[in-house]
């Protein structure tokens, strides 16, 4: 009786983690300064990363930079930054204007 109880227990947890990483996996999207201040401002501006902002950058350079990483700079899985979030930071980090107060390496 333990036993089976042990592996209902098991099951429960299994598609409980199951449930949990579907719900991970949606998430609402986040508006592009919303990404960039989480996950790319860590780095860029801040001395770590190159000045991105108001550079007029290729948006596919900067979508394969992100997706590939290059040297000192990781890459991003779309679990990380979604395909639609990376094509609206894209644009955003392309268009923008620059921020005075941030500092390039
Ligand atoms: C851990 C720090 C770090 C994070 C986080 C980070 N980057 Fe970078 N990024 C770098 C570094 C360092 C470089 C310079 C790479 C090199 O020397 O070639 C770089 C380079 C780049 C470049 C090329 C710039 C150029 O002048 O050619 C782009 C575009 C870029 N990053 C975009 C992003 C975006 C978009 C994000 C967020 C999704 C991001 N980065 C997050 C560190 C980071």
């Amino acid at each position: 009786m333990k036993v089976i109880i042990g592996i209902a227990a098991g099951l429960g947890l299994a598609s409980a983690a199951y449930a949990a990483q579907k719900l991970g996996e949606y998430q609402p999207e986040r508006p592009p300064e919303v990404t960039y201040a989480k996950v790319c401002g860590y780095c860029h501006g801040k001395n770590v990363g190159p000045i991105i902002l108001g550079r007029k950058l290729d948006t596919d350079m900067i979508k394969a930079v992100t997706r590939h990483g290059r040297n000192g700079m990781p890459a991003f899985r779309p679990t990380e930054v979604t395909n639609a979030e990376l094509d609206a930071l894209a644009v955003w980090i392309s268009k923008g204007p620059a921020r005075t107060e941030e500092h390039g390496k």
